[in-house]
């Protein structure tokens, strides 16, 4: 990291997938002080607010890009009990299986094919993953194959993406494939007031039809 760059800079500058993984598994263990105390992060509220809503209790979720298991921990709050850990990061997931929640731990890549089973979940959720130089557009159609149809994908995304980063084409495409259709998008809310209030998510709810 240099001087002038905060963590947030430090990673959305990693120059592949390997960087952004090393970056992360070296950030893992400060990564949830860091981000409540300097950035303010609020994301996984809001997209286990929409999984309340919409997911049913006895679901298997897939937590796709867990990090260091918020979701997870909130979901099992809920009452939430099959919760699946992926992520790119071993350092991320080795924090997440100190929360206790998930039965499953898996390092995979969005953006690549998923080691799962066509239809193997009740529902996937990904929380501050479809972001700058993270897991692509191209990861939703991993989500809509792995989960059933009438499940539910969740997942944050930042608006910038959806025109400039394939999101619309990939998520309008699914759309008019009838692989899923839109159920709630919600406003596009600061995630990083404090060092990076420029940077804004959006949580989109699809219903997988196909
Ligand atoms: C900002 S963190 C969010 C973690 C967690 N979902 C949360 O809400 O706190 C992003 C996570 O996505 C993971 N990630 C980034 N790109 C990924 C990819 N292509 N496939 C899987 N995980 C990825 C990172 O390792 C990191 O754990």
């Amino acid at each position: 990291m240099t001087e002038d760059q905060n963590l947030i800079q430090w990673i959305y500058s990693s120059k592949n997938e390997q960087e952004l993984e090393e970056r992360y598994d070296q950030w893992a263990s400060n990564y949830e002080k860091n981000m409540a105390e300097d950035f303010g992060w609020f994301g996984p509220p809001e997209s286990v607010d929409a999984a309340v809503k919409y997911v049913s209790k006895d679901a298997r979720i897939l937590d796709a890009g867990a990090g260091t298991g918020l979701v997870g921990q909130l979901l099992n709050e809920q009452g939430y009990q099959k919760l699946v850990a992926m992520d790119l990061s071993e350092g991320m997931l080795e924090q997440a299986r100190q929360k206790h929640v998930y039965g499953e731990f898996h390092q995979m890549v969005m953006g690549e094919t998923l080691d799962f089973p066509t239809d193997s979940f009740d529902a996937a959720i990904s929380s501050g993953v479809l972001t700058v130089g993270h897991a692509p557009a191209s990861s939703l159609h991993e989500l809509v194959r792995v989960v059933r149809s009438g499940g539910h994908i969740i997942f944050t995304l930042r608006p910038d993406l959806y025109e400039d980063g394939g999101f619309k084409e990939v998520q309008t495409g699914l759309e008019s494939d009838g692989k899923w259709k839109l159920v709630e998008m919600g406003d596009p809310k600061q995630v990083l007031p404090k060092g990076e209030p420029d940077v804004l998510h959006q949580v989109w709810v699809y219903e997988v039809t196909s």
